[in-house]
């Protein structure tokens, strides 16, 4: 068990909790919708442990969150209407969905995989001086166990992950409450991802367009399976040794020293170590494939980060 520090909305305390930060640890932060579970976006072993802490039983893609419009172009393409809504929304309570830079350092564990990410500019004072003082993107979750209700205040933080986090940082009540609104965009269209903190009709006015409430064409609702990075390549789950043509996955040491196309989730068995690797290793083994190759699949143990490095696997080998 961790010793969760709780950290005053002082210079001090932001400041431990940029360090904390860098380190690799995590740090829950108040925003102006909900407090978010902060990690180091570029840090694939962070980013895992929040999918740890929160007892994620599926890696959904995460928010990334940067302190102004300059940052969040350095990971995103935003079209037309993005650029304006950025401008005029940003800082607040406003998500959005655009194709990623290919330079843009973030751990494929916080886009799942896929080729966009979802970025956000928070407002609230202490996620301001926060970022500043981190200087990188943050990728944060709402700060709550899954499935349970989004926290508004630090004392729900201590409460349900007390023990299994390095810090929150502690800045009262949330203004808003309710999550940010989430909007993509197939070509110039805007879509709405999610609807929350910003009213659309808000975010209509100021395209002067309608914002499509039906996700669909190449853009595709939040947890939604089929948002997914899936490889090419077909997989044979819990498999012993690859067979004739088949790549190997491995986990943990026995899967050491096999011979081929071979890659290990985690040599010594870490579940953290394999949840940071996973779609980095689907997408090299697929890439070095090619055309209707297989992946054979290490058995990885059903417990913690198992279920949800498990329920990917499941979903990626699924007929398509
Ligand atoms: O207000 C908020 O948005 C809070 C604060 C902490 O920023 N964050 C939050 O994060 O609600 P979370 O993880 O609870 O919800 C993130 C949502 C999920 O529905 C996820 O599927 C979606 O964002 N999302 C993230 N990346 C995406 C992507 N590349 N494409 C589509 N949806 C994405
Ligand atoms: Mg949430």
């Amino acid at each position: 068990m961790l010793e969760t520090e709780i950290l005053a909305p002082d210079v001090a305390g932001v400041a431990r909790a940029a360090v904390l930060l860098a380190a690799g640890e995590l740090v829950a932060f108040p925003t102006e919708t909900v407090y978010g579970l902060g990690a180091d976006a570029r840090d694939g072993r962070a980013v895992a442990g929040i999918f740890a802490a929160k007892g994620r039983p599926r890696f959904n893609p995460l928010i990334v969150h940067v302190a102004d419009v300059t940052a969040a172009e350095r990971l995103i393409e935003l079209p037309e209407p993005g650029r304006w809504l950025a401008a005029r929304f940003w800082p607040g309570p406003l998500t959005l969905v655009a194709p990623m830079r290919a330079d843009s350092g973030i751990a494929d564990l916080v886009t799942a995989g896929l080729p966009t990410v979802a970025v956000r500019v928070p407002a609230h004072p202490l996620a301001q001086k926060l970022l500043a003082a981190f200087g990188g993107p943050v990728a944060a979750p709402s700060a709550n166990p899954s499935g349970q209700v989004s926290p508004t205040r630090a004392e729900h933080v201590i409460e349900a992950l007390a023990g299994r986090i390095a810090a929150v940082l502690d800045g009262g009540a949330c203004p808003v409450g309710l999550e940010s609104t989430i909007i993509g965009f197939d070509g110039e269209r805007a879509v709405l991802l999610r609807p929350g903190g910003l009213a659309v009709e808000t975010v209509e006015a100021v395209l002067d367009a309608q914002v499509s409430r039906e996700p669909g064409g190449t853009v595709t609702a939040p947890g939604q399976l089929a948002s997914h990075y899936a490889p090419g390549a077909g997989l044979r789950l819990g498999a012993n040794r690859p067979g004739p043509g088949e790549a190997w996955l491995g986990f943990g040491p026995d899967s050491e020293g096999i011979a081929g196309p071979a890659l290990n989730l985690s040599p010594s068995g870490d579940l953290t170590e394999a949840a940071a690797n996973l779609f980095a290793h689907l997408r090299a083994l697929d890439t070095m494939l090619g055309e209707g190759g297989a992946i054979a699949v290490a058995p990885v143990p059903e417990q913690g980060l198992g279920l949800a490095i498990n329920d990917r696997l499941t979903r990626a080998a699924a007929p398509r």
